[in-house]
């Protein structure tokens, strides 16, 4: 994401949240393809202010447990607003750039990265962080936008197209266990480390 100014920044969080979102990246679906959440650990890597997180506290239910990563204090400030107004208590979250290492935030059942892989400089330090955070069954989540022409997303340029993400997975040591077909501006892919 490109550099923005605070007030930007409030602005571009807010769209994130916003209700029209649902009708075409619906978080309750998506979070579905990780199939019965209930108990689980939870990692959202990127997590913005919150979108899918609060639905991914709502899901793990009070046996599990959700943690949310993201370089930017105001995202994460924003997050911890929405988590509070809705009552839970099992999440954690911190600031923190993904790409930093060592990782060290615990183990996870689940890991999501959405609308936010074409966004790191270094996809392989965040990938190698997620595979040593990774249960041997765990599962990485990848959303992100489509390389095609839309009204609104980040630039065509700064996207990675199925493809490109896929090969990416495949260089940091992971294979991929389903697809998902029904978003209409984005792929979604979900993955399991290859064991050594
Ligand atoms: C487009 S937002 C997506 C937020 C959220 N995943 C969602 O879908 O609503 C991308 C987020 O990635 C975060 N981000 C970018 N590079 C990062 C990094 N290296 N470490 C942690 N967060 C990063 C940004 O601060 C931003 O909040």
């Amino acid at each position: 994401m490109e550099d923005r100014h605070n007030s930007d920044l409030i602005e571009f969080y807010k769209i994130l949240l916003s209700d029209d979102r649902k009708k075409w990246q619906n978080p309750q679906l998506i979070l579905r393809q990780f199939g019965d959440l209930r108990g689980k650990r939870l990692l959202e890597v990127a997590c913005g202010p919150g979108y899918f997180l609060r639905h991914a506290a709502a899901l793990v239910g009070p046996q599990g447990f959700v943690l949310g990563i993201d370089s930017q204090p105001l995202a994460i400030k924003m997050c911890r607003e929405r988590l509070e107004a809705a009552g839970f208590s099992n999440y954690h979250l911190a600031v923190k750039d993904a790409m930093e290492t060592p990782w060290q935030l615990g183990t996870f059942d689940c890991v999501l990265i959405a609308n936010a892989l074409h966004d790191f400089g270094d996809a392989n330090s965040v990938l190698r962080n997620v595979g040593e955070s990774l249960e041997p069954n765990g599962k990485v989540m990848i959303v992100d936008w489509k390389k095609i022409h839309t009204k609104f997303g980040p630039p065509i340029e700064k996207r990675l197209s199925k493809k490109q993400a896929e090969a990416i997975m495949l260089q940091a040591g992971f294979s991929k266990t389903s697809s998902y077909e029904g978003l209409p501006y984005h792929y979604l892919l979900v993955w399991k480390k290859n064991i050594r």
